[in-house]
């Protein structure tokens, strides 16, 4: 009989409980429990407990963590930078739902507000994941305009409104990373499955009238696990904080890739 072992630091502990504070009390108190996980430490991770007065702090969840960091754990990690949703930085797992922190509003998280970081992403610290190779698979699609045409000297590369509004809807990405964490088959093949945000860019550049590099781009994608490994689980438009749809965008490479055979 096979026996599986996890990994030591697989169990999370329960950690710390940070209470709102007695002129707090009877409050509008509300609970977090928080993952904190500091790899260099040794330590197994663990679940810290922050109760706020929601009375006195703003109203998205990044607020909350904001609140939680400035008064009760400075030591609490996080990334955030624009806190309006544009930036991506913020993205983690908000009761079981892979969101943005300054998007998500407090008064819609039932009961305990449970967060964790973005799912199957190695953690640097507490709720921030390591998105190196994300990124090294960002770069690996070549997400800039190719052309082989010399650029008119007297012009820029124009297109028709009608050649324009198909990059709706694609470059409103802001590569959260939301949709790939949340895609099972990104989870087990992350390593060769290029996961829906990076097939949405590049079918963002697929879509793009003026790129003049489509054969090599579509060449790239064809592959038994960067582009295939999708089986339209459809996760990944269910998680997206922008209501964009990245399984769209993959299912219109994928015809790309039929059309160019015909
Ligand atoms: S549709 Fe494809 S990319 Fe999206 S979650 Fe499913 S398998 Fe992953
Ligand atoms: S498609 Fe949506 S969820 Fe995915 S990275 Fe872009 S903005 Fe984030
Ligand atoms: S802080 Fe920029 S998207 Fe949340």
């Amino acid at each position: 009989m096979a026996e599986f072992l996890l990994p030591k630091n697989s169990k999370i502990k329960k950690g710390i409980t940070h209470d709102a504070g007695a002129k707090n009390e009877g409050g509008n108190v509300k609970s977090f429990k928080i993952y904190r996980y500091d790899p260099d430490s040794g330590e197994n991770p663990r679940y810290d407990n922050f109760e706020l007065n929601l009375d006195e702090c703003g109203p998205m969840v990044l607020d909350a963590l904001i609140k939680m960091k400035s008064e009760q754990d400075p030591s609490l990690t996080f990334r955030r930078s624009c806190r309006e949703g544009i930036c991506g930085s913020c993205s983690m797992n908000i009761n079981g739902k892979n969101g943005l922190a300054c998007t998500t509003a407090i008064e819609d998280c039932k009961g305990e507000v449970q967060i964790t970081p973005l799912p199957h992403m190695e953690v640097i610290k507490d709720l921030v994941p390591d998105f190196t190779h994300f990124y090294a698979q960002y770069s690996s699609i070549k997400p800039w305009l190719q052309t082989v045409t010399p650029e008119p000297s007297d012009k820029e590369r124009l297109q028709t409104p009608e050649d324009r509004a198909k990059l709706d809807g694609l470059y409103e990405c802001i590569l959260c990373a939301c949709c790939s964490t949340s895609c099972p088959s990104y989870w087990w093949n992350s390593d060769k499955f290029l996961g829906p945000a990076i097939l949405l860019q590049a079918y963002r550049w697929l879509a793009d009238s003026r790129d003049e590099m489509t054969g090599e781009r579509l060449d790239e994608l064809e592959d038994p696990y960067r582009l295939y490994r999708c089986h339209t689980i459809m996760n990944c438009s269910n998680a997206c904080p922008k209501g964009l749809n990245p399984a769209k965008a993959i299912a219109e490479t994928k015809k790309m890739m039929v059309e160019r055979q015909i």
